[in-house]
């Protein structure tokens, strides 16, 4: 049967938006938030069936010293306390340096699962008699990564539970890109000549987004007075050790850090999924699940913290290359390499996690929050303007953050009657 939808890919943009509109029955203003001509072009060269752009806020974090270097660090969400709290956590640290970070390097692998083996043991190590000629293969997909000092670089063979299985791991140095599609396809190349090497059937060829040869490390030390006092300090380290025990806690606790970490992949290009797996997958990798930061209190009475995350990043290729904006929020970062990227969104998790656990062991995490969450309930509330401003103020000073609340203090404000 046809439908209205078939070769929607096919269509300009203008005529997916008409048929979309035509079928969810929309309003004329409704309609008219999907026309950004500006930016048409570009989201329909950077996904299929493209009918728009969704807009997030983009907002620079202040304060940041990393590895003795200043950066204001750009951030796309839309969560309105994150921006607010990376800085934050940034001038906690800067006193005594900043943060001082470091990657292992643009690491990755891909897999390739290999089934139905007679002999999975003899197989590994026929594997790994041809890692030479593998490698130089795989080599052959990418001669330009080659020739920059990167490319596949090893082979290493991992037997699975399974008894007639292996998985095969091509690492892959990806230099300044994220490296994925590097990686991906040259896990298809040599897939079939490790077929012939094993007699065996080659399944998934494809990254792990567990990239644990990409960890990137920050550690930063906070004085104890600008916490507050050694009070502060102990009950920091104490969440942390909950965290540690209580993995529904680690959780909320890694979902801070990734507060801080998202926004910038975000407004960098980069993929938000792969950094996001990646981090929680590593929080498990010692079968249970567990916070990405420690927090420990040195022989000053300070507090040290430090963070070790995957971070797959790039600043070259993927939308990286296409999203001007992406290119330009690099350069406003005055970052030249994935490395320095990386350093930089470890730092940012860092300091974002510092923030929320202060407030978590002090005043509690609403205050703050709802500070700068009162506008947004003013705005649900249909506040206009300066009516906005206005509004949250009330609703803080009866710290009541309520949208009905707000209702009715739009009606005051606007001469209504409270009560019909
Ligand atoms: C909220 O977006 C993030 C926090 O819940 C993180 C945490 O609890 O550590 C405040």
């Amino acid at each position: 049967m046809k439908h209205m939808f078939a070769k929607f890919h096919e269509k300009s943009m203008e005529d997916r938006k008409a048929a979309v509109f035509s079928f969810s029955q929309l309003n004329e203003e409704a309609k008219s938030l999907y026309c950004n001509a500006e930016y048409d072009q570009l989201s329909d060269q950077l996904v299929e069936n493209a009918i728009g752009v969704m807009e997030i806020p983009l907002g620079v974090a202040v304060n940041f010293v990393v590895n003795q270097v200043e950066r204001v660090i750009p951030m796309a969400t839309e969560e309105s306390s994150v921006i607010a709290a990376a800085s934050h956590g940034a001038k906690l640290a800067r006193p005594l340096g900043g943060f001082h970070a470091q990657v292992d390097g643009s690491y990755m692998f891909s897999q390739i699962h290999i089934i139905h083996l007679q002999d999975p043991y003899a197989a590994k190590v026929r594997i790994l008699h041809h890692r030479d000629e593998l490698i130089q293969l795989a080599n052959q997909e990418d001669p330009i990564l080659k020739q920059l000092g990167g490319g596949a670089y090893d082979i290493t063979v991992r037997a699975l539970e399974d008894p007639s299985s292996l998985v095969v791991h091509l690492h892959v140095d990806t230099l300044d890109a994220m490296g994925a599609n590097a990686a991906n396809t040259m896990a298809e190349k040599i897939a079939p000549r490790i077929e012939d090497i094993t007699n065996g059937e080659a399944r998934m060829k494809i990254i792990s987004n567990l990239a644990d040869r990409r960890i990137a490390r920050a550690y930063c030390e906070v004085q104890q007075e600008q916490l507050g006092g050694a009070d502060v300090v102990d009950r920091i380290v104490q969440a942390c050790d909950i965290a540690k025990r209580d993995p529904y806690r680690a959780a909320t606790h890694n979902k801070g850090i990734m507060n801080g970490i998202t926004p910038i992949v975000l407004a960098t290009g980069n993929d938000t999924r792969a950094v996001e797996s990646g981090a929680h997958a590593y929080a498990s990798k010692n079968q249970h699940y567990s916070p990405l930061t420690k927090w420990e209190k040195n022989s000053r009475g300070n507090l040290v913290g430090s963070i070790e995350v995957p971070i797959a990043v790039g600043t070259i290729g993927g939308a990286t290359a296409i999203h001007p904006k992406a290119k330009s929020n690099l350069e406003l970062m005055q970052i030249n390499s994935a490395k320095e990227l990386s350093e930089v969104i470890a730092s940012v998790g860092l300091a974002q996690n510092l923030t929320a656990l202060k407030a978590l062991a002090t005043e509690g995490i609403q205050k703050g929050h709802m500070k700068l969450h009162a506008k947004n309930i003013a705005l649900m509330a249909g506040a206009k303007g300066d009516e906005i401003a206005r509004i949250a103020t009330l609703l803080l000073k009866d710290k009541k953050y309520r949208v009905d609340v707000a209702k009715h203090h739009l009606k005051t404000l606007r001469g209504e009657k409270a009560y019909e």
